[in-house]
C-alpha cells in the first residue's frame, strides 16, 4: 500500500514493469551522463553545508553535523528527483522528513504475515493495518502536492536549465493513464500513481543511505585521528596542485586522484553497511547452495545479511578495525563484482544508483575534511557508536563535532 502496489523499483516484482521502470530510471536520472549532468547542483549544494557549517561554527558550540548532512542529503535529492529549487523552500523538507520517516518505519515493522501467511489476519486486529493506510493518505497528500507543483511550471527551461532538469519533469512527460511500454521505443509510460510510487522510491533510496555514508564516515574519521590526517593530507593537497580556481572549494574535478578517500568511504561502508539486509529477494527456482548445504525452494523469500559479511573474518582480516588502507591498491569494489563488500547488492537488482550516490558522497566529504579540522566535543570521551535497528542502519545518537576552519588554498 506505500508503495502503490509495488510500482516502485525496488519492491516491484521481477517482470516487464520493473524492467521498464529500472531502465527508464536509468536512463533519465542514474546514468554516467545523467549524474554528470547534475554536477553543478552537487557542487553548490555541497558549497551551501559548508556554509551552514561555518554558521555555526561562528556561533560557537559544536556543529551539530547529523542534522546538517540530513538537510544536505534532502535539499540534493529534492533538487534532482523531486524539482524542488529553493532549499527548505514552502516548508517542503518538513514534509518529506515526515513522509520518509513514516515509510521507513512502517517498511521495517515485523508484519507476522509476510512469514506466516496464514496469521496475515494479524494485521487487520493489532491495529497495523489501520496505521498503514493513515500513513499511505499522508504520504498521498505531499506527493500530490509535489506533482501538482512540478505540473504547472509554467515558464519554458532555458537550454543550460533543461540539461540538468530534475527526474519528476522527465517522468511527467512519459504520464499516461495506464502503465504502458510503448511499441518501438520500449520506454514505458507510466500512471500517475506509478509517478507517485518511483519519485518516492528514488527520493528516498536518494537520501537515506547518503544520509547514513556520511554520518558513520565523519564519525569513524573522529575517533580514529591519524585516518582523518592522512585523509586530510591527501585531499589538501591535490586541491592545492589542482587548476580549480574557486578558491577553498575542492571541485569534482579534484576528485579523480583521491584515492584514499575512495577507501575511506569503501570501509566506512563494509563497518557500517546502510542497509544491512539489503532489500529481501525471492528465489525464483530451487536453488541448492551445495557449499553451505542449503536447498532454497523456489518462491521462498531470501535475505541476504551484508552486514555480517562485512566483518565476517573468513573474509576480512581484524573486521572490527577501521583500516582504509585494506583498500589501498585492492582492487576490491562494492559494484558488485566481488562479494565480500556488497553495501549496494549485487546481480540485476542491484543498486542502479551508485554513480550518483558516490559522486554526492565523496564530494560532500572531501569538502568537510578540507576545510575544517575536526574533534570530539570536550568532554566527550568516546564517541557513541551504537546503530538504529530497521532496515536501515543509522548511528543513534547523533553525531556532534567542533570544527575549525582551515584555509589551505
Ligand atoms: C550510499 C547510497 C546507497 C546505498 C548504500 C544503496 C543501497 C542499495 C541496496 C542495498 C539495494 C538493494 C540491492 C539488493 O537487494 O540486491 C538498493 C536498491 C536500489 N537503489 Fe540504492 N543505494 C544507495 C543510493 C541510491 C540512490 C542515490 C538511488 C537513486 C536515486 C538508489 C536507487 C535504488 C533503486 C531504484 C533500487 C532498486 C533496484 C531494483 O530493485 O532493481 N540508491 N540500493
Amino acid at each position: 500500500m506505500l508503495l502503490y502496489g509495488c510500482t516502485d523499483i525496488a519492491f516491484a516484482p521481477h517482470g516487464a514493469y520493473w524492467r521498464g521502470a529500472r531502465k527508464m530510471s536509468v536512463r533519465h536520472l542514474l546514468s554516467p551522463p545523467r549524474v554528470r549532468a547534475y554536477r553543478a547542483v552537487r557542487e553548490r549544494e555541497v558549497e551551501a553545508l559548508v556554509q551552514r557549517v561555518l554558521e555555526q561554527v561562528c556561533r560557537g558550540g559544536g556543529v551539530r553535523l547529523s542534522e546538517l548532512l540530513n538537510d544536505f542529503a534532502k535539499d540534493v535529492a529534492g533538487r534532482i528527483v523531486l524539482g524542488l529549487r529553493a532549499a527548505g523552500d514552502n516548508g517542503w523538507r518538513a514534509k518529506v522528513d515526515a513522509l520518509l520517516e513514516e515509510t521507513n518505519v512502517l517498511l521495517a515493522a515485523f508484519h507476522i504475515g509476510d512469514y506466516i501467511p496464514w496469521l496475515s489476519w494479524v494485521s487487520h486486529v493489532d491495529g497495523t493495518d489501520a496505521r498503514v493506510r493513515m500513513a499511505f493518505q499522508r504520504i498521498d497528500r505531499i506527493l500530490d502536492e509535489i506533482v501538482d507543483a512540478a505540473a504547472t511550471r509554467e515558464t519554458p527551461l532555458s537550454e543550460e536549465e533543461a540539461s540538468d532538469d530534475a527526474f519528476i519533469h522527465v517522468l511527467l512527460s512519459l504520464q499516461q493513464e495506464e502503465p504502458t511500454p510503448t511499441a518501438g521505443t520500449g520506454e514505458w509510460r507510466f500512471s500517475r500513481d506509478n509517478v507517485k510510487a518511483l519519485l518516492e522510491d528514488l527520493f528516498g533510496a536518494g537520501t537515506e543511505a547518503t544520509i547514513i555514508v556520511l554520518e558513520w564516515a565523519m564519525a569513524e574519521l573522529l575517533r580514529n585521528k591519524g585516518v582523518m590526517q592522512k585523509l586530510q593530507r591527501e585531499v589538501r593537497q591535490a586541491r592545492s596542485t589542482s587548476s580549480n580556481d574557486h578558491g577553498n572549494i575542492v571541485g569534482e574535478q579534484d576528485l579523480a586522484g583521491m584515492e584514499y578517500l575512495r577507501a575511506v568511504i569503501k570501509e566506512t561502508m563494509r563497518l557500517h553497511t546502510p542497509g544491512p539486509l539489503l532489500l529481501p529477494h525471492k528465489s525464483m527456482q530451487a536453488t541448492r547452495i551445495s557449499s553451505h548445504g542449503y536447498d532454497v525452494p523456489s518462491d521462498t523469500m531470501v535475505i541476504v545479511n551484508a552486514w555480517a559479511i562485512g566483518r565476517d573474518p573468513e573474509a576480512w582480516e581484524s573486521p572490527e578495525e577501521f583500516r582504509p588502507e585494506r583498500f589501498v591498491g585492492s582492487g576490491v569494489d562494492f559494484r558488485g563484482q566481488h562479494f565480500q563488500l556488497i553495501p549496494f547488492g549485487a546481480g540485476r537488482r542491484m543498486c542502479p544508483g551508485v554513480n550518483l550516490a558516490m559522486s554526492v558522497v565523496e564530494l560532500a566529504l572531501a569538502n568537510l575534511v578540507a576545510r575544517f579540522d575536526w574533534a570530539v566535543p570536550e568532554g566527550e570521551v568516546e564517541l557513541d557508536m551504537e546503530e538504529t535497528t530497521g532496515c536501515t542502519a543509522r548511528k543513534k545518537a547523533p553525531l556532534c563535532a567542533v570544527a575549525t576552519q582551515r584555509c589551505f588554498s
